[in-house]
């Protein structure tokens, strides 16, 4: 299998985390989970795979005493990174996930959060992965987040469904084909991942948000789904979103109470 296409979010850089909020409480949380499972107190090296803004990286290299690696195609993204990490304890790396250069067997652990839907060719990354990880040591957690979106964007991408204008992704359609296929290796009898969801009872969380910030996100595209959407297509369905809104209680002024969550899985081969 050889490399294929992808979407940087070099575009969306300065948007990106007004958009992709979680607490901090919730950013520690995680950052102590994964310490705990690769065993990061003994220092180690971690890779945030895709690390994007640093979101889960920065807190990782707050808390533990394991250098910090992202990696991530987009510079402009990782730029945001520096100002929330420690000094030196945060390493940051232009890579295509898909070629990564590092040595194999160097990682005891490696992230993957919303990466894998915007590569074509992601089972190369989870070989990747598998590569760089410690041989029968290392872990590879897969995040993501699920709820916490707007009525209005809904509203937006069913109707940019109706108009055949949503695009598929790229890469794979969600996270269950991914865990299919570490799991499908394993009984194949290959070198095959075992893969269990965490226990993340604090990983839930409510945050209100005025639709004029979801108006503006929707309008500056933020979501990798609405790029290709040509132009006028666009227009017009942000003023049918916009005219959605204005029907809320309060109009503009109106705010969503969006109830979000974080779920974690661990793979590791044996
Ligand atoms: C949705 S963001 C997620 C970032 C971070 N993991 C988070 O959850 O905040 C996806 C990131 O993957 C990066 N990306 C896309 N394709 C990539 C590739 N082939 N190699 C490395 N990074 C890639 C994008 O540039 C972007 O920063």
């Amino acid at each position: 299998m050889t490399p294929g296409r992808f979407q940087s979010f070099e575009g969306v850089a300065d948007d990106y985390d007004q958009t992709r909020v979680i607490p901090a409480a919730q950013l520690e949380e995680i950052a102590r989970l994964l310490s705990r499972e690769a065993h990061l107190d003994r220092g180690g090296l971690f890779l945030d795979a895709g690390v994007g803004t640093g979101r889960f990286a920065a807190p990782l290299a707050h808390l533990c005493p394991a250098q910090v690696i992202g990696a991530d195609v987009a510079p402009a993204m990782m730029a945001r990174v520096a100002s929330k990490a420690p000094q030196g304890s945060l390493s940051l790396v232009q890579a295509d996930l898909q070629r990564l250069p590092f040595r194999a067997g160097a990682f005891s652990g490696a992230l993957l959060v919303h990466i894998l839907h915007l590569i074509e060719q992601w089972p190369l990354v989870l070989r990747e992965l598998h590569r760089v990880l410690v041989p029968h040591k290392g872990c590879l957690f897969l995040g993501v987040e699920q709820g916490g979106r707007s009525a209005l964007v809904d509203f937006y991408y069913e109707r940019a469904r109706a108009r055949h204008a949503l695009a598929a992704s790229l890469g794979s359609p969600g996270l269950a084909p991914v865990l299919t296929h570490l799991r499908r290796v394993e009984r194949a009898g290959g070198a095959g991942a075992q893969v269990v969801q965490m226990e993340t009872p604090a990983l839930s969380w409510k945050r209100v948000v005025p639709v004029a910030a979801t108006l503006e996100a929707l309008s500056g595209r933020t979501y990798s789904q609405m790029w290709d959407i040509p132009d006028a297509v666009h227009a017009a369905l942000l003023a049918e979103t916009r005219h959605q809104a204005r029907r809320m209680p309060r109009g503009l002024d109106s705010v969503e109470t969006l109830s979000s969550r974080f779920v974690l899985y661990k793979a590791w081969w044996g």
